[in-house]
Order: structure tokens, then sequence, then C-alpha cells
């Protein structure tokens, strides 16, 4: 209805997703990497792609960090700001499928109805991936020194801390990093994310 009243209406292009896709000759699919800050998503993101580059696939890897820095800037880390942050990704996620790629998306999206709504965007192309380190094992690392200024109260709403991580029921894909290594830990996504390539 809103699309109506602005007068905008959806366009049908005759290059279509299902043209982009064949001709990179793959299944688009949305990797959409979940987890604390430090659990090391963005490092395991970064490998898989890798990875699935050296096979031949075509991919575009989305990183929180790198994109609240650019698209994202206008955004904090309130709610309304992590809600509209994992909406914008989920459609750009999306609009990467369409154009044939493998998106891989690497950001904390702590809310269980956000990653619901960013699997509805994104369609049945969407696999969710949860990097289920722990809490104690994050702030061990970090990595950043961010958990430190989060306990020190110089940074508010810090995911674990002060602001809320609802741990997903239903990944399709979950592994813990605290005790395997990156090569492990990459084989094992890698793996899984294959059979839904090529299944
Ligand atoms: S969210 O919740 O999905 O919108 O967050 P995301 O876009 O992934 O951004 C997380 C990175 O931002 C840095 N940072 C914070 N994280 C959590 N809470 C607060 N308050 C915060 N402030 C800054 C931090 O570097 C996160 O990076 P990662 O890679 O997760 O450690």
């Amino acid at each position: 209805a809103v699309v109506g009243e602005k007068n905008v209406f959806w366009q049908q292009t005759d290059v279509t997703r299902e043209v982009r896709a064949e001709q990179k000759g793959q299944k688009p699919l949305t990797l959409w990497f979940t987890g604390l800050s430090g659990s090391g998503k963005s490092t395991l993101a970064n490998e898989v792609e890798k990875r699935l580059v050296s096979l031949g696939y075509h991919t575009m890897l989305l990183d929180g960090d790198n994109v609240r820095l650019g698209l994202n800037q206008d955004l904090g880390f309130d709610e309304n700001g992590r809600i509209e942050n994992i909406r914008r990704i989920a459609e750009v996620a999306k609009l990467m499928n369409d154009a044939g790629l493998i998106t891989l998306t690497s950001f904390i999206s702590p809310f269980e109805q956000d990653r619901r709504k960013a699997q509805q965007i994104v369609g049945q192309s969407y696999i969710e991936i949860y990097i289920s380190t722990p809490l104690d094992v994050c702030e061990k690392r970090d990595v950043k020194g961010l958990y430190q200024k989060a306990r020190a109260q110089e940074i508010a709403d810090f995911t674990g801390i002060s602001s809320p991580y609802e741990e997903p029921k239903d990944p399709q894909i979950k592994i813990d990093t605290s005790n395997i290594s990156l090569e492990e830990a990459t084989d094992y996504i890698v793996k899984e994310v294959l059979k839904a390539l090529v299944g």
C-alpha cells in the first residue's frame, strides 16, 4: 500500500535474477553470520569468502564496521539504529543476490526479530551462521579493547554487556570458535555451505 501511495511501481527488467545467476554459473546465497563482537564472525566470513573465491564462486562480503563507515554512517547502536542497520543490510544482500552473487554478511545482528525480517527480505537464499563463541571468551580476546571500554562504561549499549544478544534458535550452521583453529572452523562452514550450493 505504501508503495502505491508514493506512486512507485515495481519494474520488471528483461535481464532477470535467474539470468544473472546462470551467467555466473552459481546459485546466489546470503550467508548471514551473527554473533557477539569478538566471536570471530568477520575473520571467518573473510576466510570463507577467500575459500569460495578460490573455488571459482563470485562473492561479496558486507562487514559491520565497513558498512557502518559508509552506507550506514548515520546509524548508531541504540535499538532503532541496529534495527535499521540490519534492514538495510538485508536489502543490500538481496540486491547482491539479484546480481547473482553469493553474499556474506558479518553483523552482530543481535535481535531475533530483525534476523527473521532479514530472512524474509532475502528469501530462500538466506543461510544463518551463528558463531556461538561465548561472551567470556570474546571478552578475554578483546581484540579491539571494546569490552574493557564497555565495562568502564565508556561505550553505551555494548552488546553482551549493556545491550542484549538474543541467541539464534534454529541457525542452519552453528560453530563455537573457543577451542578450534581458524582453519578447522572455515573447513566446517565451507563444507556446510557447499551442500547448500550444489543442493
Ligand atoms: S549490529 O548490532 O548488528 O547493528 O552491529 P554491527 O553493525 O555488526 O557493528 C558491530 C561493530 O561495531 C563496533 N561497535 C559496537 N558493537 C556493539 N555494540 C556497540 N555499542 C558498539 N560500538 C561500536 C564493534 O567494532 C563491532 O564490531 P565486531 O566485528 O562485531 O567486533
